[in-house]
């Protein structure tokens, strides 16, 4: 191991907990051997490996994600990221959170770069590791860079939500995309009792991990926990570019002034709460140019009815400004969902689970029979 390899493990250990069954495993597996030439670090920095051979060595070890692919591989587009090395704490924490042992069969959503596939290998060989990539050029890759390093799991590709009935039961099933709706195909084809894995989150809210147990009667069901922001599966993809598109000053908004702070429903259990009451309507903050200038906007689109509010924030100021445009009063909408998480007690994320079943998703608090919300 390199002296920074070595030092990722060390912080993975001592971050995460790492069992010694992974630890070997995150010993073995070199990143750097599954990034592509160039990759963009999270300040929006590209690190070239031709030009730049130390830099791109140093980041593959640093505990950041690291885009891989914009656009879906297309040239000159909007440079939306579609496939990722995610943050190593992050996988170190879902393999953990996974309780996967030797003898067990994964199904892995997202092969991506391949790293994550390559852990699951060295822990339990890879006939017991299934992955499925949407897109052709990363699934080709994925499978020369395991390849590369001594790894032959199957990696097919195809779409992942869709599972791969072929290598059925499993004993677990792991996304490293996030989903609105979690896959029937995912429950059908594990075992009773196995577990499923998987970012989830809302259009208003991205996201959480969803920890579910496969149960006897074609249910799954589990709690959230964690705080992480995964790219969404192809078909599951929120909307990019929506303030340019639906928000204009020349729309006739009404106007309004809130004395709310935005420390209180911004902050991430309060956040994620609001975000089960308007799943469907779109979050997005833009901060001042000025990166000195504290002030930022909040806005909220809904597509569906071309409704949208923004808050405009000073912070230190003891009222905000509020705009409302459309059918649908987003922002008190926001209001009521917050004053709701205040009087349920300030509940935090892990108090809230789902049940997923054949024709319903449904999200509680608490206990299966206190429902939130659920969807087809
Ligand atoms: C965050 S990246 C995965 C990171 C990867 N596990 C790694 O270690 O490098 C998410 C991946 O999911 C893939 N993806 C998106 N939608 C998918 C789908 N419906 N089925 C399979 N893969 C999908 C993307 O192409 C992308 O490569």
């Amino acid at each position: 191991m390199t002296p920074s390899h070595e030092k990722l493990v060390a912080h993975l250990l001592q971050a995460v907990g790492l069992p010694p069954h992974w630890r070997r495993a995150f010993e073995f597996v070199e990143r750097h051997r599954f990034l592509p030439d160039q990759v963009t670090l999270p300040d929006g920095t590209t690190v070239d490996r031709l030009s730049a051979p130390e830099q791109w060595l140093g980041v593959a070890y640093d505990d950041i994600p690291l885009v891989t692919q914009v656009d879906d591989g297309a040239e000159d587009g909007t440079g939306y990221p579609t496939s990722s090395a995610s943050m190593p704490s992050i996988v170190a924490d879902m393999l953990r959170r996974l309780e996967v042992h030797p003898g067990m069969r994964v199904l892995e959503i997202g092969t991506g770069t391949g790293y994550n596939t390559a852990l699951l290998a060295h822990l339990l060989g890879d006939e017991a590791v299934t992955t499925v990539e949407v897109d052709p050029t990363l699934a080709e890759q994925a499978r020369v860079n395991l390849m590369g390093t001594g790894f032959v799991p199957l990696v097919v590709t195809g779409d992942g939500t869709q599972g791969w009935p072929a290598r059925a039961p499993f004993d677990r099933v792991i996304s490293t995309a996030a989903v609105k709706r979690v896959p029937y195909h995912w429950i059908a084809q594990s075992q009773p009792g196995g577990k499923i894995l998987t970012p989830w989150g809302n259009a208003f809210h991205n996201g959480v991990l969803a920890d579910l147990r496969v149960g006897s009667r074609g249910t799954a069901s589990g709690r959230f926990c964690g705080n992480v922001a995964f790219m969404w599966v192809r078909h599951q993809r929120t909307p990019g570019q929506v303030v340019a598109t639906y928000v204009s000053d020349e729309h006739e908004f009404r106007v309004r002034r809130t004395g709310m702070q935005p420390n209180g429903p911004l902050a991430f259990d309060a956040n994620f709460a609001i975000g089960l009451h308007m799943p469907t309507v779109i979050n997005v903050i833009e901060f001042h140019e000025d990166e000195d200038d504290q002030r930022f906007v909040m806005y909220l689109v809904d597509p569906d009815s071309g409704s949208w509010a923004s808050w405009h924030v000073d912070p230190g100021a003891a009222s905000h400004e509020v705009r409302q445009y459309g059918s649908r009063q987003l922002f008190t909408e926001f209001e009521t969902a917050y004053q709701w998480w205040l009087d349920s007690g300030r509940p935090a994320v892990d108090r809230f689970g789902m049940t997923v079943s054949v024709d319903q998703q449904t999200v509680w608090l608490d206990e299966a029979a206190n429902v939130i919300s659920s969807m087809p």
